[in-house]
């Protein structure tokens, strides 16, 4: 059956019958002999194809075996034992560097350590070194993965450590925001983690006649483990008035007092506080000489604890005499960010289980709590807090809902609308040059086609005025560009300005000095901005300005003063 027309051809080729056959006969039997040679050809080559590709796929499956095997005996022979050997390094590079920072905190704290005060001048000596050569070290790393012209601030001020010296479940670090216009959130720290989540509250000191439960939570960071963070929301409560208030069940009464309904209103704003003499200093201008104010606006940079989570508690307690009366929103900034790879990494652990925002409430809830907005007096002024370290690019989770929170403002009811940032999007400072860059691009015609009065930034170590700008050029509908980060951190101040920058003709007034800013919003058409510098016991008005609201549709007019002498560049280079 393989070939019976070849075989036909044969047989009738021998038996001499081919003379006689018709030739159309003879030449099927011919092509049927030739076909049939081509399907064994076919064949050959098919099983050939065949063999070829099974012993392929078996040599990549004995390879596939083999490089699993050698993947397994590299885990176990290599990697494993090199990662228990980080990890010991870690965990005794930590419990020695605690070690000594407990040691220098104490000293700061006026303790004693070892009990004897040859003991102390001998473990601070000890303790000293290791955090300078750790410095040293984190220094050099630092500037060798950032880059030769990264700016070098002067020697850092000396640290306020606060120390809590009251029972465990008494509740400290404690601090307000807003949720709404009607609640606050109260937020605080307890030693004992089984210390209730209950804010009892009254108008009147000691009667408390409402109260509100939450929850808590606490996180690892290396060795340090924190203790139980509290949140618990009460109100609905009245504006403009004062309520006295307990945590916990235990310790000291707080007193708060809420925003109002309606303008007039004043913020504080400063960013880049730390906990140094400096940071004290702002401090006590804030909540003293500089003058009464409803509600603090902080753009990012807040302990500065820089992956020492026991800074956190220490900044906490220091900042709670204001931070428990007026309510603080705040958004990070990149010392907020403390994320270390294989090592810690989840971004913002610390900043999200303390310092929680209301990104969950109001009109238009983020999601996220590294951006979120809110209203203030009965919504004549909405505030959007946003994250420089989070997605900004269009498309991204931000963008889409910052897109969405603008939409949702009626200027007809808004009389202000408020934005804040850390990287500054215009800067003539050496220091972080070009930083708030991309996301100037990402973000800047959304600010300006909502008419954004104002944007307030972080992170540069100085105070900068600009006028009213969009796309690097001056424009009376874009929003004034204000950088506050002078509150008083460990780094110092950024002091040289650059007097050929190109945004230097759009700056307004710039120094670096520590100090806060105060924008009190008189009306619905206008608003006056201060900036108070700290001349030791005294805030000094060194800058002031008046703004005309943008929902007003008249030309923003500005008229600024300035205790320097009418504003301008008093102070270029320090
Ligand atoms: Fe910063």
């Amino acid at each position: 059956m393989t070939c019976n027309y070849a075989l036909l051809s044969q047989v009738v080729s021998s038996s001499g019958l081919s003379p006689g056959w018709p030739p159309m006969m003879m030449a099927t039997a011919a092509m049927a002999a030739s076909s049939c040679d081509r399907g064994d050809t076919r064949k050959k080559l098919q099983i050939t194809v065949v063999f070829l590709v099974r012993t392929l796929l078996l040599a990549c499956i004995i390879a596939r075996g083999v490089l699993a095997l050698i993947r397994v005996a590299f885990r176990v022979a290599v990697v494993a034992p090199a990662r228990s050997l980080v990890a010991v390094a870690g965990a005794a590079f930590s419990a020695v560097n605690a070690r000594c920072a407990w040691c220098l905190e104490q000293a700061a704290l006026g303790r004693s350590c070892t009990g004897t005060v040859l003991g102390d001048a001998v473990v601070g000596a000890m303790a000293s070194s290791w955090r300078l050569l750790l410095q040293g070290i984190t220094s050099l790393v630092f500037l060798c993965a950032r880059g030769a012209d990264e700016y070098v601030r002067p020697p850092p001020s000396p640290l306020v450590l606060t120390a809590h010296g009251k029972p465990a479940s008494h509740p400290q670090q404690v601090h307000i925001s807003m949720v709404g216009e009607k609640n606050m959130r109260i937020s605080w720290v307890t030693d004992d983690l089984n210390a209730p989540s209950v804010v009892e509250y009254g108008t009147s000191p000691g009667k408390y006649t409402a109260s509100a439960t939450g929850d808590h939570t606490t996180y690892r960071y290396f060795l340090y483990k924190s203790g139980a963070i509290h949140h618990a929301t009460i109100g609905p409560l009245e504006a403009s008035t004062t309520y006295h208030y307990r945590c916990g069940k235990a310790g000291d009464e707080f007193t708060l007092r809420t925003p109002p309904a309606r303008l007039p209103v004043e913020f504080v704003v400063v960013g880049d506080l730390g906990q140094t003499k400096w940071t004290a200093s702002t401090l006590s201008h804030i909540g003293g000489g500089g003058g009464d104010y409803d509600v603090l606006l902080l753009p990012g940079d807040l302990s500065y604890a820089d992956l020492y989570q026991p800074r956190w508690d220490t900044y906490g307690r220091l900042v709670e005499p204001l931070a428990s009366a007026r309510p603080w929103m705040v958004t990070q900034g990149n010392h907020e960010v403390e994320k270390i790879p294989l090592v810690e990494p989840h971004a913002f652990k610390a900043y999200n289980a303390r310092w929680r925002m209301p990104f969950d409430a109001g009109a238009s809830p983020s999601g996220s709590n590294l951006y979120y907005s809110f209203d203030v007096a009965g919504g004549a002024v909405h505030v959007v807090m946003l994250g420089s370290y989070a997605g900004y690019a269009a498309g991204s989770a931000q963008h889409r809902w910052l897109r969405r929170d603008l939409a949702g403002v009626d200027r007809a009811k808004t009389a202000f609308l408020l934005a804040l940032v850390h990287a500054p999007w215009y800067n003539t400072n050496e220091a972080h040059q070009g930083e708030g860059e991309r996301m100037r691009r990402a973000m800047e015609s959304l600010l300006y086609e909502a008419r954004v009065d104002v944007v307030f930034a972080g992170h540069v170590h100085a105070y900068e005025r600009f006028t009213r700008i969009y796309d690097n050029e001056a424009d009376s509908r874009g929003p004034m560009y204000i950088t506050i980060g002078d509150g008083g951190n460990r780094e110092g101040l950024a002091l040289k300005f650059i007097k050929g920058h190109k945004s230097a003709h759009l700056s307004e007034f710039r120094e670096a000095s520590f100090g806060h800013g105060r924008l009190r919003i008189l009306n619905e058409t206008s608003a006056v901005w201060t900036w108070h510098r700290n001349d030791d016991q005294f805030a000094t008005v060194r800058d002031e300005v008046w703004l005309h609201s943008l929902a007003a549709g008249e030309p923003a007019a500005t008229v600024a003063s300035a205790a320097g002498g009418g504003g301008g560049h008093p102070a270029d280079e320090l």
